[in-house]
């Protein structure tokens, strides 16, 4: 079959040509031009940085674990009264799901336009280009969060709800946890471990480009964002699995 190659001719574009003669016409940017792609690279940082001040908050309470029963009932009952007496009990707690909910929406939803703008910018792809950095942070940080959101999803069905848990005593979140990372369950604990790891190098990644977002360029400055954003992410890995090792080792029972 025969296939015409010849280049199309340019289609008649008679707003450019109107524009450029009426110098008095402010310079407009498309919609989906540099101001919009901003604005989702701040949507982007402002919901991860919500994210990840809940990672941080619940890593820490997580640690309570390590101080006994008592104390990490206690923290799991106090999650549902902050606010109390101004709010009433449970509020806070509807509020932060409403915003972590949110945030969760307008992170994957600014990810998936930004990439498939940059998508569309390049067309044709780098016919050398190596498996090396940006195309392979991209894939790490797609299925990270795709490992993530999935992990998210059976962790409310098993400490929250309780529907997977093996105890699902609401009383006793201790047990629940314990009962979770027990040495016969060892499949439930790698699928924690795997999520945990993913959030790390979600992380990484995630607050490099944000220190990037933010005007970032020397080389220096770089080997600052890229050492803090790896000390943060392995100090917050670090704390998660604490908690399920702790009971794999018999630490806590
Ligand atoms: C091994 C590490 C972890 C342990 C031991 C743990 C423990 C818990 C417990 C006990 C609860 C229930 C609190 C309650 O309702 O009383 C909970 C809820 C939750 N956790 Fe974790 N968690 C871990 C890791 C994570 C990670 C890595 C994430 C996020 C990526 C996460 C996100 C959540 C969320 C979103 C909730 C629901 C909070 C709510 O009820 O609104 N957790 N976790």
């Amino acid at each position: 079959m025969a296939v015409d190659t010849r280049t199309p001719p340019p289609k008649a574009t008679a707003e450019p040509a109107k524009k450029a003669l009426d110098k008095k016409a402010p310079a407009k940017r498309s919609p989906r031009g540099l101001s919009s792609s901003v604005s989702l690279k701040i949507l982007m940082a402002v919901s991860g940085l919500l994210l990840v001040g809940f990672l941080y908050m619940h890593m820490l309470g997580n640690l309570k674990i390590f101080f006994g029963a008592d104390s990490f009932n206690h923290y799991a009952h106090w999650l549902r009264t902050v606010g109390v007496p101004l709010l009433p009990e449970d509020w806070f707690l509807w509020i932060q799901r409403a915003a972590l909910t949110a945030a969760v929406i307008g992170h994957i939803t600014a990810a998936t336009v930004l990439a498939r703008r940059a998508r569309r910018a390049r067309p044709v792809r780098y016919v050398h280009r190596p498996k090396v950095q940006g195309s392979y942070a991209a894939r790490t940080m797609r299925w990270g969060g795709v490992i993530i959101l999935l992990f998210v999803i059976y962790h409310i069905l098993d400490l929250t709800t309780g529907t997977l848990n093996p105890v699902a005593d609401p009383e006793h979140p201790y047990r629940n946890v314990v009962a979770d990372f027990a040495p016969g369950r060892w499949y439930v604990t790698l699928f924690y471990a795997l999520a945990v790891v993913s959030v790390g190098f979600h992380l990484r990644h995630g607050l490099f480009s944000a220190a990037r977002t933010l005007g970032q360029r020397t080389l220096r400055g770089e080997r600052i964002a890229r050492a803090t954003a790896l000390v943060l992410s392995v100090a917050l890995v670090a704390g998660y699995l604490s908690v399920p090792f702790a009971v794999l080792t018999g630490l806590v029972d």
